[in-house]
């Protein structure tokens, strides 16, 4: 997995930097190409000569070799590095990451690094649960980085909680994972529709749903993961996506995604339609907020165009359309019912009996059905896991 893969590994100012020259030594053991890169804070829990040994390289910490006034290039770095590990990652770099500053050669290595870039972040059980870092991890998980999270045990400091470096098998395993995902939908063109729609009633009063939005960003960030070039035509969710390669085109109403999902169809290798598209839109939305009054008030709707239809009907002939099912009663039947009817290439089922499944939760579980194979059982599991479930069985069609 990991041969000839090129990994730099930063190493911060962390007692848990010792685990750093175990991941070198598994890395190398693994094929890999490994190159160091220290921080000065770094060389205090750590020595360079430990980590040149193991990897084969020279450690590289300044700017230039003040011996020779070579040059280390931050940019040929980025450029040479298939990962950028940071393992550990302190509270001070993971704040720096995130404010763009650029005071030592691993960090302007990040800033200009175009490769795939994973963290480690070790530190005290306050530091980590302070709210700055709490949001500056955040900000690196919307920005695309991999997060490795931290175990809970006993810390340096003697305290118990949460912050210590995970194990290096753990980071180890973390690495292979985003290896094996990567590149299996490189230069195919992904349109997923997300969240929920609103449809207006009045100028403050809306008809929507409980979509959250957590399954197609999931989605969009899996494929992302595997290199496709992602476009998620979004309607009003508190989410953001955690990938560079994820477009966002926002959207509010039914008619709007429609009109975005027809716009990048032509386009796109394969269509994944996860959002909770309303079905109904009002006839006749008031211009201004509508008044109270005694007597009961009778609103018109009208059916919104079927998007997934629509998609099933006018796709290419060689682009994957994958449809989401989210049923109270009859799923098996509905569900198969919707894909003929839709014309789509597998069909995915919620049901809202299971519980722990469909809106807002963080998990989920389906059932994948097809045109002509045997339908496949995903059980309880988080999101992103049923994502990549989701995606595997998607790239099995293509
Ligand atoms: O967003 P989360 O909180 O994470 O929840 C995820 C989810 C439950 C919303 C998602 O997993 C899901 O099931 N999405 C589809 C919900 C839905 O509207 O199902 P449906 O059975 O009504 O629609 C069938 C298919 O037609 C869906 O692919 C839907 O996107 C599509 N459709 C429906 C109506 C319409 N006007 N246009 C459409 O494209």
């Amino acid at each position: 997995m990991l041969k000839g893969k090129h990994i730099l590994l930063g190493i911060t100012g962390s007692i848990a930097a010792y685990k750093s020259a175990l991941l070198v030594r598994h890395f190398v053991k693994q094929g890999a190409q490994v190159k160091v890169v220290m921080t000065e804070m770094a060389k205090q829990f750590i020595t360079p000569l430990t980590m040149a040994t193991l990897s084969k390289n020279p450690i590289l910490v300044d700017f230039y070799n003040p011996e020779n006034g070579d040059w280390n290039s931050h940019v040929s770095l980025g450029m040479w590095a298939d990962l950028y590990l940071i393992a550990p990652c302190s509270a001070n770099t993971i704040g720096k990451m995130v404010s763009g500053v650029a005071d030592n050669l691993l960090l302007t290595t990040y800033l200009s690094a175009k490769c795939r870039v994973a963290i480690a972040p070790a530190m005290d059980l306050d530091m980590y649960r302070h709210p700055s870092t709490q949001r500056n991890l955040e900000i690196l998980k919307g920005w695309g980085v991999e997060v490795v999270e931290p175990a809970s045990g006993e810390l340096a400091s003697g305290l118990e909680g949460k912050g210590r470096m995970a194990e290096p098998e753990e980071i180890a395993a973390q690495v292979e994972a985003i290896f094996s995902r990567g590149g299996t939908l490189q230069g195919k063109k992904v349109l997923i529709t997300a969240g929920p729609t609103r449809e207006p009633i009045d100028p403050v009063r809306y008809i929507t749903n409980h979509s959250s939005g957590k399954m197609a960003y999931a989605l969009a960030r899996e494929a992302a993961l595997r290199g496709a070039e992602v476009t998620l035509v979004s309607g009003p969710v508190n989410l953001k996506a955690s990938h560079p390669g994820i477009k966002v085109v926002d959207v509010v109403t039914a008619a709007q995604m429609f009109e975005a999902t027809k716009a990048n169809t032509p386009e796109a290798d394969i269509i994944i339609l996860c959002a909770a598209v309303a079905d109904f839109t009002v006839a006749q939305a008031a211009d201004k907020k509508i008044k109270r009054e005694k007597s009961n008030y009778n609103l018109e709707l009208t059916p919104t165009n079927d998007i997934a239809a629509w998609v099933g009907e006018n796709r290419c002939g060689n682009t994957i359309a994958v449809g989401f099912a989210l049923e109270t009663n009859d799923e098996v039947q509905n569900a198969r019912g919707k894909l003929a009817r839709k014309n789509l290439d597998m069909i995915v089922l919620n049901s809202m009996r299971d519980a722990g499944a469909g809106f807002g939760h963080d998990t989920n579980k389906v059932t994948l059905f097809f045109k002509d194979r045997e339908p496949v059982e995903c059980p309880l599991k988080s999101k992103e896991a049923v994502a990549a479930d989701i995606v595997d069985n998607i790239e099995s069609l293509l």
